[in-house]
């Protein structure tokens, strides 16, 4: 078991942890999968965080039996199809929309000099961070078109805890998709769910409401 005393620095998934881009990203996904004729559901919905674009897209078609309907070419178009509609939303976001006391607790980490990454799938993080304003908290970002797998895979959190010169067990994962918890726990990191814990059941520790992922929290749960 990790310690609280071990841990030197915090990964961060960014969509559904830092602000709510997982909401554009459901609203974008639902519209096209409408557009193909296949069912929404909330497993379909929770299935999908985290997930790659064309990941993603695969799996609504295989949703609705449709994975052999279309050329790679033609899923190529439905993807950036999703993906402008989802750039749209995107530049509605301001520093306001950064979810309640994430700030506060990027401060608190900078304050005790733990050291923090990103571990998106998204290649729009960096357009997101910058206009959430949090871009010079965040200078090191896992570029996901470096990955060779995709979440649940542990790649995008091994590579995270890498880049800021880290052991993986030095760190704690943030994430609020089942297959991020999946990828942290495979990375032998400490996960934090951001979510609810009914559907978070993986998670080391889980967090509903983001005004209480403090340290102190974080070492009391590690305490338990
Ligand atoms: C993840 C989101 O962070 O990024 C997924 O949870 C999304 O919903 C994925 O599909 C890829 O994002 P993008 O911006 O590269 O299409
Ligand atoms: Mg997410």
């Amino acid at each position: 078991m990790t310690k609280f005393a071990d841990i030197k620095g915090f990964v961060f998934d960014l969509d559904g942890v830092i602000t709510d881009t997982a909401q554009f990203h459901t609203k974008a996904w639902s519209k096209l999968a409408d557009q193909l004729g296949v069912k929404w559901s909330d497993d379909l919905q929770n299935g999908l965080k985290g997930l790659s674009r064309m990941d993603s897209l695969e799996l609504i078609l295989k949703t609705g039996h449709k994975e052999n309907d279309y050329s790679p070419a033609e899923k190529e178009k439905l993807a950036t199809q999703k993906n402008d509609l989802y750039l749209q939303f995107v530049q509605t976001i301001t520093p306001a929309d950064i979810f309640p006391g994430i700030k506060e607790f990027l401060d608190e980490l900078n304050q005790h000099g733990y050291l923090m990454s990103i571990a998106s799938a998204s290649k729009n993080a960096p357009t997101v961070l910058s206009k959430l304003g949090l871009t010079d908290y965040f200078e090191h970002v896992v570029d996901p078109r470096t990955l060779t797998h995709g979440k649940p895979d542990p790649e995008i959190f091994i590579k995270a805890a890498e880049i800021i010169g880290l052991k993986p067990e030095q760190c704690i994962g943030l994430e609020d998709a089942t297959a991020g918890i999946a990828g942290i726990n495979a990375a032998n990191e400490v996960s934090l769910g951001v979510g609810s814990p009914d559907i978070l059941t993986e998670a080391d520790m889980v967090f509903e409401d983001t005004n209480n992922i403090t340290l102190a929290n974080i070492e009391a749960n590690m305490n338990k």
